[in-house]
């Protein structure tokens, strides 16, 4: 494919979707905007002069040939129907992440990019953070040896505010849970650092929001990785009145290196024998919403990684497959704690 500038429409006009217009303002061309809610669908129109409606058939259908890429930024729940119609239609898409909430919308999402012939891209910006570039590197190097274990550190806020504020997040049906919403990057990287796994064991609760949320606030689990590596993940969305950790400690045979800060974008410590991390460069702020924040805001390298798989025939960053991964990995922690 040879665009030269390639073509983007957006599903769901809400607070990320703010975000995904301004880089695409600056990296591509924003057509058309889509949001149940009309005065949403127009504010992120305006962002780049695109044009907004308010139902997904008739932005689909006739945004043809004036569109390549949608971008799905609905509540999760909703992410396999706007991508499988909008793949249908001929597009291809970025959905954000999770990629889905079962792991069977995820297996129709993958199936019909196939059948369309068309590229299907996952959002996990936590990949790009500099600090976790270099661990990744070091680990696929052989730098750290055999993976011994691991400790996932999840601590975030979000108070009743939050999930007051939303008609969606806090649902079952179209949130999904916490490690859907909050902590699927951080799943993500644990697939993507240390492997696929085995076996969970553990415990869920909801402590201090019984009444705005229908699942957990609060996990502890002991993972069993497919290569023989052992782990803990300790989340929650309790942390006392803000953010405070987001920290991932791997323990190679070589060396250990834990990636800490709010949010994955510190490297707080290393000792690996005979190699050093060095000269990272400075990582993104983190996505700010006002009230709260999120992960980093690494979402110019994806737009990047896109429009360089469409138009040079580049690597996909996280594809359809490697987004079932985490939602696999979640179904399978939930399935046993829940
Ligand atoms: N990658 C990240 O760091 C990151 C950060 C925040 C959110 N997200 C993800 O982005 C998605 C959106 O989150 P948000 O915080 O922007 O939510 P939001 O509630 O602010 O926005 C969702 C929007 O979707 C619209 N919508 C609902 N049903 C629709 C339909 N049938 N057709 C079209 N539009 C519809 C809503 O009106 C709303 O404007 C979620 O999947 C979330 O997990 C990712």
């Amino acid at each position: 494919m040879n665009l030269q500038k390639v073509r983007f429409g957006i599903i769901g006009c809400g607070r990320i979707a703010e975000r995904h217009a301004r880089h695409i303002i600056n990296q591509g061309q924003l057509t058309a905007t889509c949001d149940i809610d009309s005065v949403r669908a127009k504010a992120i129109a305006t962002i780049g002069e695109a044009t907004a409606w308010s139902d997904i058939n008739t932005f689909l259908s006739e945004n043809k040939g004036k569109m390549d890429v949608v971008s799905v930024c609905s509540p999760n729940g909703l992410h396999a129907e706007h991508t499988i119609a909008a793949l249908k239609q001929g597009y291809h898409v970025l959905c954000e992440k999770p990629m889905a909430i079962s792991v069977e919308e995820c297996g129709r999402m993958i199936n019909e990019a196939e059948h369309a012939n068309r590229r299907l891209f996952i959002v996990k910006q936590n990949r790009f953070n500099p600090p976790v570039e270099a661990l990744k590197k070091a680990i696929d190097e052989g730098h750290l040896g055999r993976i011994f274990s691991v400790q996932l550190s999840c601590f975030w806020n979000r108070n009743d505010q939050y999930y007051q504020t939303s008609d969606w997040k806090g649902k079952k049906k179209m949130d999904g849970g916490t490690l859907f919403t909050q902590f699927s990057h951080f799943i993500d990287l644990l697939y993507w650092l240390i492997g696929d796994i085995k076996s969970v064991k553990g415990f869920t609760r909801n402590f201090a929001h019984q009444d705005t949320i229908e699942f957990e606030d609060t996990g502890v689990m002991a993972l069993k990785f497919d290569n023989g590596a052992i782990g803990t993940l300790n989340y929650t969305v309790n942390s006392h009145q803000k953010n405070m950790e987001g920290s991932i400690t791997v323990f190679g045979e070589k060396g250990t290196v834990k990636i800490g800060g709010q949010y994955l974008n510190e490297l707080e410590y290393q000792n690996i024998r005979n190699y050093r991390i060095d000269h990272l460069p400075r990582g993104a702020v983190a996505n700010d919403y006002g009230t709260y924040q999120g992960s980093m805001s690494n979402h110019d390298k994806v737009y990047k990684n896109l429009i360089s798989v469409l138009t040079r025939e580049g690597v996909i960053a996280t594809n359809g497959f490697e987004g079932l991964k985490t939602v696999e990995i979640i179904d399978k922690i939930y399935s046993k704690t829940r």
